[in-house]
């Protein structure tokens, strides 16, 4: 079932008296990224999965978003689905959001999962990549930007095997709102670095990330597993940045894997 809940686009899947799942999607996506898991997941729990401000078809507003806006977000759409200790699972940018949530209210969650993400801050080149990134917007669209981004996210394998899928993605984040697309980048590379509380994190937490990742590469994850106390790391193969797309039957497996040990 689709729903708009404060201007996010929200779909929910699943039997609502089950412990709840929240899904946060990375950039330039939405919340269909994560339908692999939400067909795994939806049977044994309640699967809330919501497109962030400014991306997919929530609503984009001025434009101006911060991680902590996308946290505010996050912490409404808790309060107004009533959803008691749910499970957060965040990729990439979903992630950024997870752990700043954390960070903010950690009680509010019983489990993390973290997929092809990182707690550190954007780098001082990072930003300026960005900001040249919003200035090319502004000058030609969207069109080639996210051709390139979005394919550079893909491993080899699954760039060769999938074409019609990676086109179908490029064309869906082509079609998002520019507002958006450059509010949440201007988010990202203002967002602070949540690093310092990895070593508080106390719930449950699963580390996923594909083996070829350039964005965010495996050892970056396997160090921040080394500081979270109670976490575990798989790295999933055959896969680039987009873990949980290019090899749903090991991600799943991993989650699966790990929900059942809590
Ligand atoms: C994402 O997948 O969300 C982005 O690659 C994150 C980023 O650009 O930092």
């Amino acid at each position: 079932m689709k729903k708009t809940v404060g201007g996010l686009s929200v779909l929910l899947e699943g039997n609502q008296k089950k412990k709840a799942m929240i899904f946060i999607h990375g950039f330039p996506y939405d919340h269909t990224m994560w339908q692999a898991q939400i067909e795994a997941f939806s049977e044994d729990f309640y699967c809330v999965a919501y497109d962030v401000k400014g991306l997919g078809s929530s609503c984009v507003g001025d434009g101006q978003f911060t991680m902590e806006s996308f946290v505010d977000d996050l912490e409404m759409l808790l309060r107004e689905l009533q959803l008691e200790s749910p499970i957060v699972c965040g990729f990439s940018m979903g992630g950024y959001i997870a752990l700043r949530a954390m960070e903010r209210m950690e009680e509010k969650f019983s489990a993390l999962i973290l997929c092809d993400t990182t707690s550190k801050a954007d780098s001082n080149e990072r930003k300026l990549e960005r900001a040249d990134v919003i200035r090319r917007i502004n000058a030609q669209g969207l069109n080639i930007f996210t051709k390139s981004f979005v394919t550079n996210c893909y491993g080899e394998w699954y760039k060769k095997e999938h074409k019609e899928a990676l086109k179908k993605r490029i064309a869906k984040s082509t079609s998002f709102n520019s507002i958006g697309v450059k509010g949440s980048i201007f988010a990202m590379l203002s967002r602070t670095d949540t690093t310092e509380y990895l070593e508080k994190i106390a719930v449950p937490t699963l580390l996923l990330c594909g083996e070829h990742d350039t964005i965010t590469p495996p050892s970056v994850m396997r160090e921040m597993a080394k500081q979270i106390k109670n976490a575990t790391f798989t790295l999933i193969s055959k896969s680039g940045h987009m873990s949980v797309i290019e090899n749903p039957t090991e991600a799943n497996h991993a989650i699966k894997t790990f929900l059942a040990t809590f």
